[in-house]
This record gives structure tokens, sequence and C-alpha cells, in this order.
């Protein structure tokens, strides 16, 4: 099956050319055969194809890939959210208030609420989504989570040291030893990444290092949520372990700046957390005139940020964390599969997975400039059409 998607007036490639990271081309045609990209070239010179798509003059950019969600929950924490909203504070014990009602919940309610998130997502334009457990924080529950994760996308990570649970309260090292042993036994073979929430009130440097090092052992590769609540050293944790990202960096030092700068650990920046936590927004303009990667992602969670919209987020990086729309757009693609450490997706060119969002508009800036406006017409996963 080959269908020509023609008449684009603005493809973002994202294959750079000198100064625009978006690598831009204007009335051009994009050949899409079977799961793929066959072809980018001008209208023009577009080949024949089973199907052809009139984009009308209308934006195609690669389909968003979001590398950091916790979708398998039970419940949600609309009150808590109404409560921050009148001044009470983000902590990172809230956690515990979804891990039970996320072991009461059965498989069938998981996965239902799970596929009700991805549906929303790529109706936005979300094509590729990374999926932690991290709720369950009991051997069964967390082996779970990562078996309902992996039924929907190869972008699995097991976070089973998202917070101490309850039952082991003061006792960090011991649930350690825990997530070190029997659950990652367990998790492991449904998993891709390991990773460790390395803040206060979480888990420290030290057991963050043995929860990498060991999921490291097993095969897995690290990925880091650090530095959303204070600095801290799991930036250079992350960095140290040749993380593929570190995810927050809400308060980054300048050492930790020049340490991701110097390195392939990507930033990965989450505005709806800043957003729905009321904590000041991280300066991208800092970290991209550093050198640093960043992406930009969701976090799509029932505690500090539960929207599933990439524009929304894309939106907000342009307006509080002073990125151009074009960076932003750059960030929530091509950053994102450099974040999960992927070269099939993030970009339109030939042997690129086709990954395609068709937008209403001329152009990507209007995803920032028409915020919460749902501008999506159409998008291609792998060569299929949704709506
Ligand atoms: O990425 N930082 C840790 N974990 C989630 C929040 C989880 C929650 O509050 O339920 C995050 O922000
Ligand atoms: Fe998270």
């Amino acid at each position: 099956m080959r269908i020509l998607i023609t008449n684009i007036g603005e493809l973002t490639t994202n294959v750079a050319e000198g100064d625009d990271v978006c690598g831009t081309l204007h009335d051009v045609a994009v050949l899409v055969e079977g799961e793929r990209v066959a072809w980018v070239g001008p209208a023009a010179d577009a080949p024949d194809a089973d199907e052809i798509v009139d984009a009308a003059g209308r934006a195609v950019i690669p389909g968003f890939v979001d590398s950091h969600s916790h979708l398998v929950f039970g419940g949600d924490r609309a009150a808590e959210f109404e409560a921050r909203m009148q001044g009470q504070k983000y902590a990172a014990g809230g956690i515990r208030s979804t891990v039970a009602a996320t072991r009461a919940a059965t498989d069938d309610e998981l996965r239902a609420r799970l596929r009700g998130f991805l549906d929303e997502m790529l109706a936005q334009g979300t094509t590729t989504v990374e999926i932690k457990s991290g709720y369950g924080l009991d051997v069964a529950t967390e082996e779970r989570l990562v078996r309902l994760a992996a039924e929907v996308t190869p972008e699995v990570t097991f976070l089973g040291a998202h917070v101490v649970p309850a039952e082991y309260a003061d006792r960090g090292d011991e649930y350690v030893d825990l997530v070190t042993g029997e659950m990652l036994d367990a998790c492991a073979p449904h998993a891709k990444w390991i990773d460790v929430f390395c803040e206060t009130g979480a888990f420290t440097v030290p057991q963050s290092r043995r929860v990498l090092e060991a999921g490291i052992a097993r095969g897995l590769q690290p990925r880091v949520h650090a530095s959303q609540l204070g600095p801290g050293e799991g930036v250079q944790l992350a960095v140290e372990l040749g993380a593929a990202s570190i995810d927050h960096g809400t308060y980054l030092t300048d050492d930790d700046v020049t340490a991701l700068a110097a390195s392939d650990t990507v930033l990965t920046l989450l505005p709806g957390v800043e957003f729905s936590t009321r904590q000041p927004y991280p300066d991208a303009r800092r970290l991209i005139d550093a050198g640093v990667t960043v992406a930009i992602a969701c976090d799509t969670n029932p505690g500090s940020s539960f929207t599933s919209s990439m524009p929304f987020c894309i939106a907000v990086a342009v307006r509080d964390m002073r990125m151009t729309v074009a960076e932003a757009i750059h960030a929530a693609t091509a950053g994102g599969a450099a974040a999960l450490r992927r070269d099939d997706i993030g970009r339109i060119a030939p042997g690129m997975r086709a990954d395609l969002v068709l937008l209403k508009s001329p152009s990507r800036v209007h995803l920032a400039y028409r915020p919460g406006v749902p501008l999506v017409e159409t998008v291609w996963k792998d060569g299929v059409r949704f709506a």
C-alpha cells in the first residue's frame, strides 16, 4: 500500500538544515509505503500511489514521541490537585494514595484505563509512548503493571523505586533489597528501562545507584527522575551511569548543566509538572544554549501532571521555559526519540517509521499560538491512519 500525502505547505522533517533544527520544507509531498516513509520531495515530482491525501497547504510534523508517562494506575487525585491550587505543596508522598487504588484495581480495569489514555494521546498526535510502572510497589503488582504496559508499547520502564511504600516506612534499604532482588526478577522480562526517583522523600543517591546498577546488570537501560523538588546529585549519577535521560531537572546547578552538555544524556523537560504543581519553570534557554539535548514529555500521572496533551506541553514550554516553537516541536519529536535511544522515529525521512501528523493549521507555530485548540487533523502510526 502506497499513500502519498501531497500539497504539504510546511513539513517538519527534523533532518537539520543549518540553523533550522526542524529541517523545514515547503510545498512538498511524502510517500508512505507500508509502515515506513519511502520518499520526500517537491510536490511537483511526487510519484504515483494507491491513495492520495491532499494536505491543502497545511503543516505536517513527525508524530510526537512522549518519553515519560505513568499510565497504569487506579483512581485519581483530583482532591489533592484542588487543595494544591489553594496553596498546599506538592510532595512525593502523594504517590502512596495512588498505590492503594492501583493494588485494588483488576487487570481489566487497568487495561481499559491505559487504552483510553493511549487513544486520547493518539488523537493529539502522540505516536510513541514510554510507560513506567511504579504504582504497585509490591512484587505482584509491579509485575502486573510492566506486563500491561508491554501489551501496548516496547518502551516499558520498571520503576519499582518510585517511593518507599507505607509497609516499608523507615526501612528504605530493605525495600531497595526487594526492588533489586525479587521485584527486578519478576519485572525485567517485560521491561527495556530501569528508573528511580532520586529525590528527598523518595530514594537517596546511594539507594538510587543500587537500583540502577542492579537493573543494568539485568540488561535494562537506565533513566532517572531527579532534581524535581530541589537540587541533588541525581543528575551527576545519571550522567555517570550513561542514562539515556534524566527527567524533570526543575532545579539544576551549573555543574549539572555542564555535565549534561558534555554527555549523551538527554534532559527531559516536563512542563505539565511545573504547571500543575506550581513550581518554577526550568529555563530551557539556559540548557539549550549550553549545548544540552532536550526532550519534552507529558509525564501523564494522577499526581504531578494529569495532562496527556503534547500540544499543551509545547505551548507551556514556549511560553514559560523560553523555548522557540521550533525547539519545542523538535524536543517533542526528535528529542523524545533521543531520550528513548530510538533512531527510527522522530524524523520524517526515507526509511523512518511512518509516524506523521497532519495539522489543521498552515504552520506548526499554531500548536503554541493557539493553546488548548485541537489542531490535529489526521495521524498515521506505522503507516496506519487514525481519524
Ligand atoms: O514524574 N516524580 C515522581 N513521579 C511522578 C509523580 C507521581 C505522583 O505524584 O503520583 C512524576 O512527577
Ligand atoms: Fe514521572
